[in-house]
């Protein structure tokens, strides 16, 4: 790697903080240097994202630039024998000691998977996936269950650059996100509620699988995300969607009972840990137990406004107890009037005895979550 890029690298990571994500810092420096051809920004990432995810293998006291030389080796190694380095090893000094009490089961492959680079999934307009994959080219071959949609990219262009990209033919979007679509499965001419709809990602997969018919209630406590999403689907030409600020209090921005509402909540992101490495080591156990409190609060806030008949959706990207099963326990416990929707799951479709209504659909690629299911009795 060149020096212009370890000391691009370095300056990110002595500005990166709880308060400032690295991948944020990292964008903003970038957006300085938009003239680079796409190799610099790419080595810089994969730079810094190194140093995350093998800091704890690294000799502090060095210069950081030395340290981030030192974490690509250790990348490197890695790719070329994964198993030079054992789960003990990988559960101490690649992950904060406090999440074995939060999560007592770690997957050995999640494990491994956390310290490789991630898959850069897209999400295709419907039925626009095999022209998308020859347009761009460089995907990986195959579909993924029924998502027909969804495509793996392998090269190395800058995406959003691409007319494809500003003429609305596809999203960034990972996998296991676009699972939670496809377990929602609203109807054309339905009527939905995304009660935490950030800047959109399943509230435009929503949308078209809904065929732009029917209305999507699409509402956030961050206003500037609600700017992003109406950006997005305006690229998307997608119409079928309302706006409104709402920050889980009591009062709902509508009176209006859905066919389905879905609550992809805010979360500790343990699930999305591979892709943004920085988070592992500024979260902390207070964060869970708080957050794991507004999910519940989130969902006694929205439950009210379901249909008899209607859907109830939980989703959060993380893995921790106390915001997975812990919340989806507690709503089955305190809210008898919602039971268990058990669905094959769109990932393992061919598997309809393992239909089920709690879902983990990392593995598969995406990024780690847990997505409840229920109905509304009546
Ligand atoms: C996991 S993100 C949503 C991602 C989005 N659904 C998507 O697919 O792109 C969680 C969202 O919850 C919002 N949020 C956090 N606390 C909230 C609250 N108390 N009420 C409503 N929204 C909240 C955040 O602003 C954030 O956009």
């Amino acid at each position: 790697m060149d020096e212009q890029c370890l000391t691009l690298a370095a300056a990110v990571i002595e500005k990166a903080d709880r308060e400032h994500r690295a991948d944020e810092v990292l964008r903003l420096e970038l957006k300085k240097h938009r003239d680079w051809l796409p190799d610099i920004p790419r080595s810089v990432s994969r730079a810094v994202f190194a140093f995350y995810r093998w800091r704890g293998w690294l000799d502090s006291p060095a210069p950081l630039e030395q340290q981030v030389r030192q974490a690509l080796e250790w990348q490197e190694r890695f790719r070329r024998q994964p198993n030079s380095i054992s789960e003990a090893e990988l559960r101490s000094q690649a992950l904060p000691g406090w999440l074995a009490g939060q999560m007592p089961e770690m997957p050995p492959a999640w494990l491994r998977d956390l310290q490789t680079e991630p898959r850069l999934w897209l999400r295709a307009r419907p039925g626009q996936a095999e022209r998308l994959r020859q347009q761009l080219g460089d995907m990986a071959p195959g579909f993924v269950g029924l998502l027909s949609d969804a495509l793996s990219y392998e090269g190395s262009q800058d995406l959003f650059r691409t007319p494809e990209f500003h003429a609305g033919e596809f999203e960034v979007q990972d996998l296991s996100s676009q699972a939670v679509g496809c377990l929602c499965a609203p109807l054309p001419g339905d009527t939905w509620w995304d009660a935490c709809a950030g800047e959109g990602g399943k509230m435009l997969h929503l949308a078209d699988l809904m065929q732009n018919r029917g209305l999507i209630w699409a509402s956030d406590r961050a206003e500037w995300r609600l700017a992003r999403l109406k950006r997005r689907a305006a690229r998307a030409r997608l119409f079928n969607y309302r706006m409104r600020i709402w920050d889980g209090g009591s009062r709902l921005p509508t009176r209006s009972l859905f066919d389905g509402v879905l609550v992809d909540a805010p979360c500790s992101g343990i699930g999305a840990w591979q892709r943004n490495p920085h988070a592992r080591w500024t979260t902390t156990p207070q964060d869970v137990e708080e957050l794991s409190r507004t999910q519940q609060r989130l969902l006694a806030a929205v439950a009210p406004a379901v249909k008899p008949g209607g859907k109830l959706v939980y989703s959060v990207c993380t893995l921790t107890q106390a915001e997975t099963v812990g919340v989806a326990t507690a709503l089955e416990r305190e809210r008898p009037e919602f039971e268990p929707w058990p669905v094959p799951s769109p990932l393992d479709p061919g598997e309809p005895a393992r239909a089920q209504h709690w879902f983990w659909p990392q593995d598969h690629g995406g990024n780690g979550m847990f997505v409840a299911v229920w109905r509304r009795k009546g």
